[in-house]
């Protein structure tokens, strides 16, 4: 088995490699001023099985192009079979047309990993379950909620946050399963209330939200909002100041992949959001490093992955 690593994320292929005790197989990214990127694989390949950790992270089609072309090479080097492990799927939210006209830019995504020759592909917290049945190839979607929901357990413990005060928030209407889903590893049993915000995107205005509504009771209680990702940050902070006001007493989040816009960190620090927990799908920049937010490793279940533990 050899491990290679695309550039999006060479932390978390590195903690992978360091798990499974193995070295991540060298490679060359050449990017060039033109913006075009060249992959070359050094090391042998003698009919491997290979595993390439790429997130599609912002810049998405820079780490996109760069996962294409690490296929191809790999395979014109001799590998056997190549699994994509891609920890944050860029483009999954269009996977639909919202608007008449629009492209749906993830299926696009999964023709042109089908095309290049990729035997298998992995994710965490695919934006929709239903996109996986696009894929004609095996696919595995895996859930960090396991590792999310613990770290978030002990916070709470710490804080004398007893679990009987927890509203399991989604802040929109399409979260709701993740919610649950969230909530059953947080409260091991499937026995709790769903606490949902209605949202209103503006499908015209790029970033835009608002929340319109509550379904449930967040009076008194410590609200965990549970997302896949946060980009701008106004799914999660019109969540919270929505449960504020209906006497919520404090807000947590529970968001897989820190996808940011430029000026997220800032505006998640200056929130009403007490600490947002999130996991390393997406490499943190230095300078996205904030107080309020704690990144949660999620290299061991990789790990698993491979060694197909999980
Ligand atoms: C939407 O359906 C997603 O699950 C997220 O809620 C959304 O993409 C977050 O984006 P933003 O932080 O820009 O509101």
């Amino acid at each position: 088995m050899q491990i290679f690593s695309g550039s999006a994320n060479l932390k978390l292929a590195s903690e992978v490699a360091s798990i499974l005790n193995i070295q991540i197989k060298n490679a060359e990214i050449t990017k060039f001023a033109n913006s075009e990127v060249k992959v070359r694989i050094i090391d042998n390949i003698d009919n491997d099985e290979c595993f390439l950790i790429q997130s599609t992270s912002n810049p998405t089609d820079t780490h996109l192009m760069e996962l294409f072309f690490f296929c191809d090479a790999l395979k014109r080097k001799g590998a056997k079979n190549i699994t994509a492990i891609i920890p944050y799927f860029g483009y999954a939210r269009q996977n639909r047309e919202h608007l008449s006209g629009e492209c749906v830019s993830a299926n696009v995504v999964i023709k042109f990993l089908e095309a290049i020759g990729i035997s298998k592909v992995i994710t965490f917290d695919l934006h929709d379950e239903g996109t996986e049945g696009i894929f004609s190839i095996p696919f595995k979607n895996i859930s960090s909620f396991e590792v999310l929901s613990k770290k978030i357990k002990s916070y709470l413990k710490e804080k004398n946050i007893s679990t009987d005060s927890i509203a399991i928030t989604s802040p929109d209407q399409g979260g709701v399963e993740r919610a649950r889903n969230f909530g059953k590893y947080f409260f091991e049993n499937s026995d709790f209330p769903i606490v949902v915000i209605e949202k209103d995107r503006d499908q015209h205005a790029i970033h835009q939200s608002k929340a319109v509504g509550i379904y449930g009771d967040v009076k008194d209680k410590t609200v965990i909002l549970v997302d896949d990702i946060l980009t701008s940050g106004g799914t999660l902070f019109n969540a919270a100041e929505l449960c504020l006001e209906k006497g919520a007493k404090n807000i947590i989040g529970a968001v897989v992949h820190h996808d940011f816009s430029p000026d997220a960190q800032d505006k998640i620090q200056k929130s009403v959001i007490e600490k947002i927990f999130t996991t390393n799908t997406i490499e943190l920049k230095t300078e996205q490093e904030i107080p309020k937010l704690e990144e949660i490793s999620i290299a061991q279940t990789i790990a698993d992955t491979i060694l197909e533990k999980k």
